[in-house]
């Protein structure tokens, strides 16, 4: 599946089949694993870990509730600048590659403690566990009732392109069509996941550069929500073939009520 295919793909799964993950699921997660690299010479550490729930549904994270989940992805991270953007990239792509596996994930942001995993994850020295996710086997009989009652209400709806991207400044909002190349890629981004599908990513589209904010968000993800715009970007544009690479601009436009990311810039 390609990543496009992913992005288009992903959902929030929030319920389970109890079923462990198999051993060779866990083996393609955690080669993957292995090989994801933090962008911005940051530090994430990502982690497969069994938590060994009771059954039943179980809430982590701010809300929703998780049924049926036995294994969990986590994410921790420094608390500097960008390194919410890092780690929401790289533990994006591993969302991405599960679903590209056929595995069911849900982004969970919150505080979560070490004994919400038995101990199993052990955040460095200025880290802490930012976000997990449960990954497994979707249980899609329950997704139906899930839907009927509402709990994926916010699976449904995208703000449009042209309140999120925008032409040289923020005061012209970019169509589609004068996206040009950048159209998929940002498509992309506003198909993302987002902490209670607040979607604050903004774009500044200005060739050969393009720059990324986020809005402040109460709940406080921003800035890991614009690193899974980052990375949808990103790997969109890898995949389409168009060359480029993400800096942090000095010369960046500014705008109240905006935090700047980063810049992509093409090569
Ligand atoms: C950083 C982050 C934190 C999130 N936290 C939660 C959470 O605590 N509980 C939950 O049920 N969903 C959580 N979500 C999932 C979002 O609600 C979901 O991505 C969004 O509503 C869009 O739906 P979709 O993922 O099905 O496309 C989170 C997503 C992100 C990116």
């Amino acid at each position: 599946m390609s990543t496009i295919q992913a992005i288009e793909q992903r959902r929030s799964v929030r319920s389970y089949t109890d079923i462990p993950l198999r051993q060779e699921d866990v083996e393609r997660i955690e080669s993957y694993i292995a090989g994801l690299e933090a962008p911005f010479g940051r530090q994430a550490h990502i982690r497969l870990v069994r938590r060994d729930l009771p059954q039943g549904k179980v809430k982590l994270g701010t809300y929703g509730v998780i049924g049926g989940a036995q294994d969990y992805l986590t994410l921790c991270c420094g608390n500097l600048p960008l390194d919410d953007e890092s780690a929401g990239y790289v533990f994006e792509k591993l969302i991405l590659f599960c679903t590209s596996i056929g595995l069911g994930t849900c982004w969970l942001g919150g505080s979560f403690s070490r004994k919400d995993f038995g101990g199993q994850v052990e955040p460095e020295a200025g880290e802490r566990i930012r976000a997990v996710s449960p990954v497994g086997y979707a249980n899609d009989r329950k997704r139906l009732w899930d839907v009927l009652i509402g709990a994926e209400r916010h699976h449904t709806s995208r703000k449009p392109f042209d309140s999120l991207f925008f032409h040289h400044d923020f005061l012209t909002p970019l169509t589609e069509k004068a996206a040009g190349i950048y159209y998929q890629p940002l498509e992309m981004v506003r198909r993302g996941p987002s902490a209670n599908n607040f979607q604050p990513w903004r774009v500044v589209v200005d060739a050969p550069q393009v720059h990324f904010f986020h809005r402040k968000t109460l709940g406080g993800f921003d800035a890991l929500d614009s690193g899974i715009a980052l990375a949808h970007f990103g790997e969109t544009c890898r995949e389409l073939a168009l060359a480029g690479h993400f800096e942090v601009r000095p010369d960046h436009p500014v705008a109240k009520d905006v935090v700047y990311s980063a810049t992509w810039i093409a090569d």
